[in-house]
């Protein structure tokens, strides 16, 4: 029998990729569960049914659960009847400036959704890795206190000490985060603990940009796609101050399966890893309008808003040393431009 894998927000961006690539290049049997919440969030624009039927399509065996995840009971029982040999956490409000109009609804989903999963993680499948998709936003604003230095089109760090970008080791406490950042610091800080006190083996990934072409980008969250969308439907795009030079690390979804794919066959307990694209694949958005003009042939129609978004990160890019440290087969293997490509291509096929 194939070994069963279970993917919270299978629907989603990362959710997907992770069914699609543990089926068909690990033979895995895919339970997937998502209740289209990110439609409720971003309203019809955030839709992510047509992911959820070319799952059930081209997957063999695919079980679709529509269950929510803040529905304690009904976590645990699946957990008991699937006893998955792998969980995957993606399920979550994702967006910090859509947090602040909905904090129970974030903190519900993000805190303890995810307690519910660990706790039924824990009762039914204690040796079953659990990857948690964590965020940068865990860092809160710490990030903007860098000394930068401007360049033509983008920010850098100015300090050689973050040459390589942001390590695990920096602070994520007394800054500001947004109630999205602060409720998925809790869902962090639990991850580790139900690796650190009863010893399973979790992680937390914290993501920079995670993009890619099945993401159903909103203007509150998916900048890439939904610059590419904006782009193509000849829309303008709003830049939310910073000059538009702010940076950020884009990593390709199927980098981040490849990532969970290697933490389970070696995995750690309680571990931390900042899973962005590195500073390689880090752009501005000035910078990204320019690579998606190139792949569009489409100008990008922009406006200037002198508010940046609050708590948003003047230049941000993920440190990858601990991660190829840790599992040396792992790398990125999609490059900014081969990603926008790709996100290209797959809007003018849905439209
Ligand atoms: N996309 C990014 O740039 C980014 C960056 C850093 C971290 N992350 C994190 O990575 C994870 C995945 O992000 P994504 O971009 O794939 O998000 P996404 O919105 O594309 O996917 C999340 C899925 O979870 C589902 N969902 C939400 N609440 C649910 C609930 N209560 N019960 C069941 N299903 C629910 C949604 O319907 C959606 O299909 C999230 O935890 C997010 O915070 C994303």
């Amino acid at each position: 029998m194939s070994k069963s894998l279970l993917v919270t927000g299978s629907s989603g961006l990362i959710g997907s990729e992770v069914c699609s690539y543990f089926s068909r290049e690990l033979g895995y049997t895919v339970h997937g569960v998502d209740n289209n919440q990110r439609a409720v969030f971003f309203g019809p624009q955030g839709d992510t049914r047509w992911n959820q039927s070319r799952l059930s399509r081209d997957l063999p065996g695919f079980v679709h659960h529509e269950l929510d995840i803040r529905d304690r009971q009904g976590v645990l029982e699946l957990l008991h009847a699937v006893k998955p040999a792998v969980v995957v956490h993606t399920a979550a409000q994702p967006s910090h400036d859509r947090a602040a109009a909905i904090p129970f609804d974030d903190f519900d989903t993000n805190a303890v959704g995810t307690l519910n999963l660990l706790e039924a993680t824990r009762q039914a499948c204690p040796e079953s890795p659990f990857m948690h998709m964590s965020t940068n936003k865990v860092y809160g604003d710490a990030p903007n206190r860098i000394a930068l230095r401007e360049l033509p089109t983008r920010w850098d760090y100015a300090d050689p000490s973050y040459a390589e970008g942001i390590a695990e080791d920096f602070t994520i406490d007394q800054s500001k985060h947004s109630l999205f950042g602060a409720s998925k610091v809790a869902a962090d800080v639990m991850v580790q603990e139900y690796g650190r006190y009863f010893g399973l083996p979790t992680c937390c990934l914290r993501g920079g940009c995670l993009t890619g072409p099945n993401h159903t980008g909103v203007e509150l969250h998916g900048f890439l796609s939904y610059l590419v969308k904006c782009n193509l439907e000849g829309r303008s795009y709003t830049v939310f101050g910073y000059k538009g030079k702010q940076v950020r690390d884009n990593i390709h979804s199927l980098d981040v399966a490849r990532f969970m794919a290697a933490f389970v066959a070696a995995p750690r307990v309680g571990e931390v890893y900042n899973l962005g694209g590195g500073k390689a694949n880090s752009t501005s958005i000035l910078e990204a309008f320019s690579l998606v003009e190139r792949y569009s042939s489409k100008p990008q129609i922009y406006t200037y808003s002198d508010q940046h978004r609050s708590g948003d990160h003047i230049c941000y890019y993920s440190d990858l040393r601990k991660m190829r440290a840790h599992y040396p087969s792992w790398d990125i293997t999609q490059s900014l431009e081969e990603t926008i490509r790709q996100i290209v291509e797959s809007w003018r096929s849905r439209a």
